[in-house]
Order: C-alpha cells, then structure tokens, then sequence
C-alpha cells in the first residue's frame, strides 16, 4: 500500500529534482543555479539572471549583448493576437489577459519539437510585456501602441509601453532589481504545475499558461496586488496599527506575510524594502512607506510573521505608477523564465507525475434502481 502523507498540501515532501534553485538552504536563503540572490541583485541586470537560469551559465558581456538584442528584436505581436487582446474588455484581470495571450500565441507559433524550447521561452520573455501593455493601453486609452520599442531592458521596455515614456534610471534599476527576485523559487505551485503539465509531454505554451493561472491566485503571487489594497487604505503609521489590530483579532490572513518554506524571514524582502524606501524619498512619498514599515513592525510583534516578497514589491510598484492590477503580471514576466526552465529540466529527465490519493468516501456499494434511490 502506498505511504499517506501526514501533512496537507505536501509541504516538507521531496516531489523531485532541481539543479535550478534553493530555498532556505543556503546562503541568504535564495540561490539561483548557485549564486546567492543578493549577489545577483547587487551586480546584474535581470537578462543577465534569465540567461543563467535558461541556460545554466552566467553570460559574458558579448552573449549578454547578443542575448538582449535578440530579445528586442522579438517584441513584436502578430496581428491575430493584436486582434485577440482588443476584444478583451477593459474590467477583465490582466493575468487573464495574459493566460489568453500566452495561449493564444501558442496557436500562432506552435512548439512542434523540443528543440525549439529556448527559442520559444526567449520569444515570450520578449513579448509578454508588450502583450500586457498593448492590451492595458488599447481597453484603457484607446491607443494601439508601437509595441517595438528600443529600450535596452524587459523592466524599461515595460515600463515605457505603459506610460509612454522612457524610464528614468532609478525606475529601470528597480524593476531589474525585481525581476530578478521574482524569477525563480523552487517548487512553488506555479512551478510545479508547469512541471506537471510537463510531465505529460505537453507542449511550452501549454505549461506556461497553466502556470500562469496558478499564480493568479491570493496566497501566491495574487498577494501583490492584495498588500497594496490594503495599505492603500491606511492613512498613517497610527492608523495602520489600528486596522492590523483588528484584522489579527478577527484572524482574518494578511496578504504578503508568512512563507510555506522560510520560516524567520523572507530574503527577497529586505532587497526589495531597501528599493522601496529609495522610491518613496526619490518620488516624495510620506505615507505609504511609513505605513508598510508599521503592518510589517505590528506583524512580527504580534504574530512572529515576516513580509514575504510581495509586501515591499507593493509599495515599490505604486511609487513607479504602476496600476495594481499589473502587479501580478509583472511577476510572470520574470517567473517565466523559472518555469520555462524547470519544463526544460522535467523534459530532460521525465516520467509522468502521477501521485495517489488516500481515499475517504463510501466503501464499495451497489447502484440501487433508479426508482428506489
Ligand atoms: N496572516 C495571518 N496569519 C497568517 C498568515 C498571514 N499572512 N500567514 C500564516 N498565518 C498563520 C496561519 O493562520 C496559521 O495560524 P494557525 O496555526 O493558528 O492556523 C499559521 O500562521 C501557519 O500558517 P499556514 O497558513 O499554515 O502556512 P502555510 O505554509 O500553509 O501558508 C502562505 C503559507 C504563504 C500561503 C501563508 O503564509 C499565507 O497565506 N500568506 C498570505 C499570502 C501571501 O502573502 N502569499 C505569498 C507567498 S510568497
């Protein structure tokens, strides 16, 4: 018979092998291919980070040139697809947007063999941000945008698609710095459901669009957008502490706190709290960021909770006026390339993911006539 789990949800279950990343293991707790995710963030641009993780070494200046100029060169969106996100209407959620543009783009340039993985997972990480802010711009503003820029970067290019202008530096820099934290993270659930769909032999878009709805949801990197509708609300510090109080006392759960594996402190956090706190002087802010130090300070004096990634991503997404809902959306455009990578992994060395349940229905019993049921 086979062995039942104790614990919900599989935690603390090795469901396979990486070589892609660790989690609360070493280093600052997050290593990518085996470099510290604080190393990262201090000395490289996120391609440069997307290319060790698709590709399993650090690039040197002329790949990474090479690599950034064939990205730029795929930004473009087909027709069909353009025709696709403009029916989409203006209230849907963007992360559908992008489960429908992903999947729509899996029809236009199908993966027909294996051996096409990089040059599709490269034409995504290009294309993602241009499919987002085509469709935000056009159901927004009513604009059919010039999706090929010639921004060096994915976070410039983005960033310049929305608002439409050119980034300052700062705001390029944090996006880089963001990506770059956001891009892979072991076997979460986003990660494990491409690798399921994977494990079918299933094509690229197929993973990718799976994984995607799987993000979507609040506890994972829904919990953004949901930190940033909670600390929209709050006025100051004080009030902050007030409004925590109360959510702790009615046990409702505060999005972009606690983590499944770290269990002290997340260390994305302190990366991206420290961009924050920059933003917040650069752009002027009195309020968001105090109030964020508060729920974070409240938090762990009354429950032993840390923030996760997303609480300071909240904050530093709205100093670069960036609307809520894209948050989500964002973390796609970098995770993109954890996912696509751990589909490239499952394929190397595949067999179908195929667990067993314990079984707690009726026991074995016969159809009585449908007149005597
Ligand atoms: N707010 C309030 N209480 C929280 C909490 C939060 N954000 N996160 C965990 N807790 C509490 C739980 O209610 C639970 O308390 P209990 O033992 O009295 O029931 C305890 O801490 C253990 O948490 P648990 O939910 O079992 O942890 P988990 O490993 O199942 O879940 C998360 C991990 C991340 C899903 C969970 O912390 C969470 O929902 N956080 C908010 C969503 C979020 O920020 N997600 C992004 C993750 S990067």
């Amino acid at each position: 018979m086979a062995k039942v789990l104790s614990g919900a949800g599989l935690r603390g279950q090795v469901a396979g092998k990486t070589a892609l990343s660790t989690v609360g293991k070493s280093g600052s707790g997050l290593t990518y291919r085996g470099y510290d995710v604080k190393d990262l963030a201090e000395k490289c641009q996120f391609e440069e980070v997307a290319y060790l993780i698709l590709k399993g070494d650090l690039p040197t200046q002329a790949q990474l040139d090479a690599y950034k100029t064939k990205l730029k060169g795929l930004r473009g969106l087909p027709n069909a697809l353009k025709e696709v996100l403009e029916r989409i209407p203006k209230d849907a959620h963007p992360m559908d947007v992008l489960r429908t543009g992903c999947s729509m783009l899996g029809n236009l340039e199908q993966e027909l063999s294996f051996e096409q993985q990089q040059d599709i997972t490269d034409r995504m990480l290009a294309c993602f941000p241009s499919i987002i802010c085509y469709w935000y711009r056009f159901s927004h503003d009513g604009l059919r945008i010039d999706v090929e820029t010639d921004d060096d970067s994915i976070g410039a290019h983005f960033l310049h698609m929305l608002h439409g202008e050119k980034p300052s530096e700062l705001f390029e820099q944090v996006m880089h710095i963001s990506l770059i934290l956001y891009a892979e993270h072991e076997f979460n659930a986003s990660t494990f459901t491409a690798r399921v769909c994977a494990s079918t032999l299933s094509d690229m878009h197929s993973c990718i669009t799976g994984a995607i709805g799987s993000l979507r949801g609040p506890l994972h990197g829904g919990a953004n957008e949901a930190a940033m509708e909670m600390i929209e609300g709050f006025t100051s510090p004080e009030h902050a502490e007030q409004e925590m109080m109360g959510k702790l006392a009615r046990k409702e759960k505060i999005m972009g706190f606690g983590h499944a594996i770290y269990s002290e402190s997340d260390p994305r956090n302190e990366i991206i709290k420290a961009w924050s706190e920059k933003l917040s002087k650069a752009v002027g802010d009195t309020v968001l960021y105090p109030v964020s130090v508060r729920c974070e300070e409240v938090m762990w004096r009354e429950k032993k909770l840390f923030c996760n990634a997303d609480f300071f991503h909240a904050s530093a997404y709205n100093f670069m006026k960036i609307p809520t809902p894209l948050f989500t959306p964002i973390f796609v455009m970098s995770r993109l390339t954890g996912w696509a990578a751990h589909v490239m992994e499952q394929r190397a060395d595949n067999r179908i993911i195929r667990p067993s349940a314990e079984y707690v229905g009726e026991d074995i019993r016969d159809v009585p006539a449908i007149n005597e049921r």
